[in-house]
């Protein structure tokens, strides 16, 4: 889609669309018995398997055809090269340089940045395990029994979700919390539970001006100076940002900044400084191998022919829902509780990146973009929203994840969960046709009346489609993995819709205008000038807001 005109790219997408909008599913496993075989693969671990999809080899050739005429193995050598690839922000894009492993240079605007990498990773692991291990201590002398990570997306959503995804690698003793939201009721709820005297902040911020950040830090050093004293702040406050003065100018001591760099993007920054907390939960050693999970990836993203690469093929099979069968949203479905926050931390990193409608070359994009990305884990799901995936007039591609070890000896939870899983994609895939349900009513012992008027209620349509990832365990290293993964398939989603995947222009207008509004919600000027439901709502406010 980079080059050529909409018809040009679509056109042959359309025509295998027609064409296979003729067989089913369920048609194509019977006639193939190596349908999965045909269409997995593995990478860095981990099982995808892509059968349980609305392709044939024409499908796929025709898709990988589209990647390389869209020119991703080109583009992925540009961002491996440092180019500034944010065109918009004119920066490069480098958080595979945060978790590389090899021995080579990685040269950002002339210079090799891996010095700095490993020294920023060198000090997070002197501080982390220094806190750990009970040697770096609180303003009276005892050890830190919590930590509260101060962020917002980015500096937020990948430190909670990797710290949840990890709950086994944790210690009791010392317990991470994330407050992010601007709304009081998270640091206050949060707060509640805390000794200020044993808790250690960490104020997380790329920019160091995010409003709701900067408003929670203050609530927060407030309320330790209430209770311990000012003099205390030093030693609970630790930073995280690339804006190193204004975390210096907050009053954090200089041997508790820990940097990164504009080169990475804020969603893509959890491998950075930003992963601090993570370090702090479940110690550094294995912070560290979360980072190589995500090289392993990287290698084999960089390395594997397209036709066999995970982030390439789930890419692909991504724009073939959007913009050959129109599917607008992509739900993220893990079996696996512990990924409770993934499909929101992929929400910012796939919606905030590929959520654009306009191109590289600034014009309108004439096909669709970034799909609306949700989900939750499974079962919980199936009690609530797979009703409409099933039965629903939507489709929704979807994707299952799930480990092939549990980390709990809980017989039979695990086999229950896998059994769950599997029967989803397998009901998606089959469905259920009319005569299936009337033989299975008549099997009940209903009536021809009843069979009529219920059959049609019990009807799956069937032929939906999913991917099945399979790993392992859910390991520092598998969730380095995964998250690696849907990082470049979002990547090359952007190279192929032709968008900057790097800027998040859209963010912008609400908070200019939250700005903005703020002295007329104060009462302190008016709101005149606004649309009528702007002004009735702060004469709502203002007048129900109470002393
Ligand atoms: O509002 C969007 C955004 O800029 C995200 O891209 C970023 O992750 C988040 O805000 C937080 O920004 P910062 O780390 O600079 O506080």
């Amino acid at each position: 889609m980079a080059k050529g005109s909409r018809d040009e790219v679509l056109n042959p997408l359309t025509k295998h669309r027609k064409r296979i909008s003729d067989i089913t599913m369920r048609e194509m496993f019977a006639l193939d018995p190596n349908r999965f075989q045909r269409f997995s693969a593995t990478g860095a671990g981990i099982l995808l398997d892509y059968s349980k999809n609305r392709i044939d080899e024409d499908v796929m050739e025709a898709l990988f055809e589209l990647a390389r005429a869209a020119g991703v193995e080109e583009r992925r050598t540009q961002m491996c090269e440092g180019e500034h690839i944010n065109i918009t922000e004119d920066r490069a894009v480098m958080h595979m340089a945060l978790r590389y492993q090899g021995d080579k240079p990685v040269t950002v605007d002339g210079k090799d940045v891996m010095p700095d990498v490993r020294g920023v990773l060198a000090a997070i692991e002197a501080y982390s395990n220094g806190v750990r291990d009970g040697s770096i201590r609180t303003h009276t002398g005892e050890t830190f029994t919590d930590i509260v990570n101060i962020g917002i997306g980015g500096s937020d959503l990948g430190p909670v979700m990797v710290t949840l995804a990890l709950e086994p690698y944790t210690r009791p003793d010392l317990r991470a919390h994330y407050v992010s939201n601007v709304d009081g009721a998270h640091i206050h709820d949060i707060l509640k539970r805390l000794d200020p005297k044993r808790t250690l902040f960490i104020v997380a911020s790329k920019t160091f001006t995010t409003d709701e950040t900067m408003t929670n830090a203050h609530s927060a050093r407030k309320w330790l100076a209430d209770a311990v004293g000012e003099e205390a702040v030093p030693s609970h406050f630790a930073a995280v940002s690339t804006n190193i003065a204004a975390c210096a100018q907050f009053g954090i001591r200089e041997d508790r900044i820990f940097g990164f760099w504009d080169w990475v993007g804020g969603r893509y920054s959890v491998w950075s400084a930003i992963g601090l907390p993570v370090a702090l939960a479940v110690g550094y050693d294995n912070f560290a191998a979360f980072l190589r999970g995500a090289d392993a990836m990287d290698r084999h993203f960089l390395e594997t022919p397209l036709e066999n690469n995970l982030p390439v093929i789930m890419a692909l099979l991504g724009v073939w829902y959007r913009n050959a069968w129109g599917f607008s949203t992509h739900a993220v479905l893990p079996y696996d509780q512990r990924l409770s926050r993934f499909p929101a931390y992929l929400q910012q990193q796939d919606m905030e990146s590929n959520g654009k409608s306009v191109t590289l070359g600034g014009k309108k994009v004439e096909w669709s973009t970034g799909p609306i990305v949700w989900g939750e884990p499974g079962t919980n799901g199936q009690h609530a929203f797979y009703q409409l995936i099933h039965q629903g007039t939507d489709v929704i591609p979807c994707d299952f994840l799930i480990a092939a070890r549990p980390h709990e000896n809980l017989p039979p939870h695990h086999d229950k969960l896998v059994a769950n899983v599997l029967a989803q994609s397998e009901a998606l895939m089959l469905g259920k046709t009319k005569a299936e349900v009337v033989e299975e009513l008549k099997a009940q012992g209903l009536g021809k009346d009843a069979i009529k008027e219920l059959a049609p209620h019990k009807v799956f349509p069937g032929n939906r489609p999913s991917n099945t990832l399979f790993y392992p365990q859910l390991t520092p290293e598998t969730l380095g993995s995964l998250v690696a993964l849907y990082e470049h398939k979002v990547f090359v989603q952007g190279v192929i819709w032709n968008v900057n995947s790097y800027d998040q222009w859209g963010v912008e207008l609400g908070k200019q205008l939250a700005k903005a509004l703020l002295p007329k919600v104060q009462g302190e000027a008016s709101a005149e000038g606004h649309d009528s439901s702007t002004q009735g709502l702060v004469g709502y406010y203002l007048a129900n807001k109470g002393p």
